[in-house]
């Protein structure tokens, strides 16, 4: 067993110094070769060693190099070394985490963190909270709750009796709202299209003049950090007029919500601690930016271009009604010479796409 540990501490460690040289998505090669892993089921047990062995010969190489410094994609972040030692310790571990009695280090290390968060975004003291696996799932988990709440006040219980015949619940989202959010929503059989959209400004946030007059039970979406400008919207605004009307206000802070640790950002957190719930992410971090290259033919096409070039990798958007680029700077890995040769890479691309030779 041991042998076969220190073999993967080799095979990772090697893969991890490796990063910095290593393309950031795979090359062709590398992803035909994937090919040679569809085999049939195998009839016998294979040599673990073997396993691992395949695993870092086809798969390290067909891998997205999100662990370096020159991923600005889907606001990602890197693991740091600690968490991947940590991670190899939990595995060993193997802990199923439902209960604290199935458990009690990963009830008493969920407690501990979950305490620090609270405590850097200076949410309330007394709430409480879960660790899930992004923000997608903690929209979801959160507006549940709101969902229960919200109908349990109109004395409907949801749990056991269905939304069927359930008092409608208003949903308030902003016209620039994160699309996973919407996605919840779906999944909570609120529905993503039947939403009250507020308009939003040219930076995404919502208008708090033009937030609609409530009726019934309501939950009103707020977002601190728009995934394609980094706008906040105005929570002190919107939680008074959502209040007044017994709403319950839930705020997508998947990312914006760290701002209350930046002492030269924490203003824009202002008024998100009034609401009822939050999400957030633990793997992500401030300043998104956005980029045209012109049309949007040549933006799409810089695109592939940087994506297939492999010295970085951005992804596209479209923000209102423009194609652009997207660069989240989002990994603790990323060094002022990892930012100059990105940007040498993009100029060079854009310059051979304007000259028709990509
Ligand atoms: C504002 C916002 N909400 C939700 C999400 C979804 O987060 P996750 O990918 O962790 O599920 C994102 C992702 O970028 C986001 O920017």
């Amino acid at each position: 067993m041991k042998k076969l540990l220190m073999n993967t501490v080799e095979r990772a460690t090697r893969y991890m110094e490796e990063v910095e040289s290593r393309r950031v998505a795979p090359a062709p090669e590398a992803l035909a070769r994937l090919a040679e892993l569809k085999v049939s089921l195998p009839e016998h047990p294979t040599e673990p060693d073997h396993i691992l062995a395949l695993l870092d010969e086809i798969g390290s190489p067909a891998t997205v190099t999100t662990t370096g410094g020159r991923y600005f994609g889907f606001v990602n972040g890197g693991a740091l070394p600690a968490a991947v030692a940590a991670n190899w310790l939990a595995a060993a571990w193997d802990q199923n985490a439902a209960l604290a009695v199935m458990s009690p280090v990963a009830a008493a290390l969920e407690e501990v963190a979950l305490g620090w968060v609270i405590d850097l975004l200076g949410l309330p003291a007394d709430c409480g909270g879960a660790v899930v696996t992004g923000a997608t799932m903690a929209n979801f988990t959160a507006l549940a709750a709101a969902r229960h709440a919200v109908l349990r006040r109109a004395g409907w219980d949801v749990e056991a009796d269905g939304l069927f015949g359930a008092p409608p619940i208003t949903v308030v989202v902003g016209a620039e709202t994160h699309i996973s959010l919407l996605k919840a929503l779906a999944l909570l059989g609120l529905g993503r299209s039947r939403v009250v959209t507020v308009p939003a400004d040219g930076q995404g946030r919502m208008r708090a003049e033009a937030f609609p007059k409530l009726q019934g039970p309501s939950i009103v979406c707020v977002q601190a950090g728009n995934v394609n400008t980094g706008a906040f919207d105005p929570a002190v605004e919107i939680c008074a007029l959502a209040h007044e009307h017994g709403a319950w206000v839930h705020i997508d802070g998947a990312f914006g919500l760290w701002a209350a640790v930046s002492p030269s950002r924490a203003h824009l957190t202002r008024g998100f601690a009034d609401a009822d719930s939050w999400a957030t992410d633990a793997h992500k971090w401030l300043n998104q930016v956005l980029v045209s290259f012109g049309d949007a033919e040549t933006t799409r096409h810089v695109i592939a271009g940087l994506q297939t070039d492999g010295t970085c990798w951005c992804g596209g958007t479209v923000w209102q009604g423009q194609t652009a680029m997207r660069i989240s700077v989002s990994s603790w890995a990323t060094t002022e010479e990892d930012v100059e040769r990105s940007l040498a890479a993009m100029l060079r691309i854009a310059g051979a796409v304007r000259a028709g030779r990509v």
